[in-house]
């Protein structure tokens, strides 16, 4: 039998060494025991440390995550494994819900580049430019600033997003790269970008991934688009996690490289066992804040509770709202970014 220490020492058998993973069985037990008594239901993002995994009820990326959120019918409480800007989508898209963020540590330095108020005069500012201007917002962004939106949008969405929008004028906040990546993809439409980044995909450059492509001939590279743009134009796809996850499903090759945080290699070695995975990855702090213990802590003192007040919820639900009218739950399936099909 595969016992926990067996799957995660693959991972990383520096860190998951035997003594510190054996206490992780018990803490699962209890959380199972807890869940039920507490009729809650376990989201964690892609991202989240691999023994997270073992205590979700559904894993994916923000997307497929708020769809999730909002389909949560039964249970009483939804425990975020994720971020602040995650727990507060669940909150805004099913309000009847109690929604627990294990660990306050769990911010976004992405989602803090803007405020409803800055987005407010900004939009403000460019409509006497553009009268027909619309705002879009990754949903890596606090309720106040998507209750400015006009529509959200996710990593897997924000192109078909865009390309719907009614207007051909469109702020795009708070990511610089996913801004330029929309841009490059929609060049019918002027994107005007937020100066904002992910600290995490920023700092990853062009040689570290040219150096893996260099060694390992015939390797599929999969690159997020919060990656800088010239990063992004050495990917054979730029995709979201979870569509990360299914191309290395579908696809023939035998060697990936996931571009992007270290936790969708360890997800992706954990769904595509028979494949390799090459880390050319960075740490995000917020996203690994959460442990075992704390969402033992969060099922036990029921904290820490997220709210989000009217009438930023229902103007910010709006956004959400918009976002899955104009695209369902279809992903964009960029199979090539755009600069490199056109090569
Ligand atoms: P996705 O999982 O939607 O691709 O988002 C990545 C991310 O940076 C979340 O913070
Ligand atoms: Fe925010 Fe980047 Fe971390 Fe995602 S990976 S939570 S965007 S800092």
């Amino acid at each position: 039998m595969t016992t926990l220490y067996d799957k995660l020492k693959v991972l990383d058998p520096e860190y998951y060494t035997a003594e510190r993973v054996r206490p992780y069985e018990d803490t699962i037990a209890r959380i199972h025991k807890l869940k039920k008594e507490r009729n809650a239901v376990v989201l964690a993002h892609n991202y989240q440390r691999p023994e997270i995994f073992e205590i979700a009820d559904y894993t994916g990326d923000s997307l497929g995550l708020s769809l999730m959120a909002a389909d949560v019918r039964d249970a009483d409480v939804i425990v975020f494994c994720g971020v602040h800007f995650m727990a507060e989508t669940a909150k805004i898209v099913n309000p009847e819900k109690t929604v627990l963020l294990p660990n306050l540590a769990a911010g976004c330095s992405l989602a803090d580049t803007a405020t409803g108020p800055d987005v407010a005069a900004r939009k403000a500012e460019l409509k006497q430019t553009y009268p027909d201007l619309q705002v879009v917002t990754y949903v890596n962004t606090t309720a106040d600033v998507k209750a400015e939106s006009d529509a959200c949008c996710t990593s897997s969405n924000a192109v078909s997003v865009v390309r719907a929008m009614e207007s051909d004028h469109i702020l795009f906040v708070p990511d610089q790269n996913l801004a330029r990546h929309v841009a490059l993809n929609v060049p019918e439409k002027t994107i005007i970008a937020w100066d904002g980044f992910c600290y995490v995909h920023h700092q990853i450059t062009p040689e570290s991934v040219l150096a893996m492509r260099n060694q390992i001939p015939g390797i599929k590279i999969l690159v997020h688009p919060e990656c800088r743009d010239d990063v992004v134009a050495l990917a054979d796809a730029a995709l979201s996690t979870t569509g990360m996850i299914e191309y290395a499903q579908a696809s023939d090759a035998q060697n990936f490289l996931a571009v992007t945080e270290c936790g969708l290699s360890d997800m992706l070695q954990i769904n595509v066992p028979e494949k390799t995975f090459y880390r050319a990855c960075k740490i995000c702090r917020f996203m690994k804040a959460i442990s075992l213990d704390d969402v033992e802590q969060a099922l036990l003192g029921m904290k820490f509770e997220i709210e989000v007040d009217e009438p930023v919820r229902s103007r910010a639900r709006r956004a959400i709202e918009r976002m899955i009218d104009l695209t369902g739950s279809q992903r964009d399936n960029l199979a090539l970014p755009r600069n490199v099909a056109d090569e």
